[in-house]
């Protein structure tokens, strides 16, 4: 096999096309929904392949980590992917701003201290569950370990309203009808919206909306000021710790 370096700048696309923020929110999302399952949150889930820390094995430049998203890697289970240049760009400015961030991992707290918190003081099961327990009112937190690093967790607890982690925001469209949907926004483009609800994911033709936007306000209470630096470390380590039914 030939053995690629990492010979450009880690800038080169992110420059190029320059992904704002929001941008790399959409490739988290992204990733999120279609890389983790096998690369894992870490992105080191697959053996010999470390997707986080800006060296990949088989591209020598973000474009081509990029073709690799879309193309996959035939004889491997690396599996093509329908998405735009700009999509795939967008996972690879992801994947970039984890490497830049490496290092300011948290998770140091005590796993069994942060399931007391969740359960206890935190109240976070008035609106979460965990494997069966607790309320629906906020997404499943069983495998959010498996699908979230800690800096985000610790993000979405302190400012839950933040640019962050815009998956889970709830995004509203309006009918010209005037019928109200609302759900987490999967995709959009130039000229379409796709939202998932109760019923499953639905596309909507903007032309044909009178408003959408994201709800500006999360339901989830901020936890700054709430929670010790400890107290925090310890509810962070508990949600990396929740990696889904099986391997609990
Ligand atoms: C069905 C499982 C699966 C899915 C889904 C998947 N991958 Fe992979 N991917 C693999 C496997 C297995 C390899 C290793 C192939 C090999 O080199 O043998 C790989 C390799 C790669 C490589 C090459 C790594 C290197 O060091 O050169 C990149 C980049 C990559 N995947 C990115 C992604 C991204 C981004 C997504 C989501 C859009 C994704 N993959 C989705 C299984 C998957
Ligand atoms: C009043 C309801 C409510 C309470 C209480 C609440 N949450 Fe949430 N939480 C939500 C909702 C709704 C979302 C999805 C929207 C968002 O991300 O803000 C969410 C999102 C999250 C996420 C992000 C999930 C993801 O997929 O990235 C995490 C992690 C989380 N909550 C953890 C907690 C923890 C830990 C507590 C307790 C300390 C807690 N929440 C308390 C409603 C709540």
């Amino acid at each position: 096999m030939k053995v690629w370096t990492f010979a450009l700048s880690a800038g080169v696309l992110l420059a190029q096309h320059s992904f704002t923020r929001a941008d790399i929110e959409d490739g988290s999302r992204l990733y999120s929904n279609t890389c983790a399952a096998c690369h894992g949150a870490n992105g080191d889930r697959v053996s010999g392949v470390d997707l986080m820390h800006g060296r990949f094995r088989r591209a020598a430049t973000d474009d081509g980590v990029a073709a690799i998203i879309q193309k996959g890697i035939p004889g491997t289970a690396m599996p093509p992917h329908a998405l735009t240049d700009f999509q795939a760009g967008s996972i690879v400015a992801y994947l970039r701003s984890v490497a830049a961030e490496a290092g300011s991992v948290s998770g140091t707290g005590d796993v069994a201290r942060g399931k007391a918190i969740f359960e206890g003081k935190g109240a976070c099961q008035t609106c979460h569950s965990v494997r069966n327990s607790g309320s629906l009112v906020g997404p499943d937190l069983t495998d959010i370990g498996a699908i979230r690093r800690a800096p985000q967790l610790e993000r979405s607890l302190l400012d839950p309203d933040g640019e962050i982690l815009a998956q889970n925001r709830t995004y509203r469209v309006v009918t010209r009808e005037g019928t109200v949907i609302t759900g987490r926004l999967l995709n959009h483009d130039v000229f379409t919206i796709q939202l998932m609800d109760a019923q499953g994911p639905r596309s909507f033709q903007k032309a044909n909306l009178k408003e959408s936007g994201f709800v500006e306000k999360s339901p989830m209470p901020s936890y700054q000021g709430k929670l010790s630096a400890q107290e925090l470390a310890d509810l962070v380590s508990y949600l990396v710790s929740l990696k889904g039914i099986q391997t609990q």
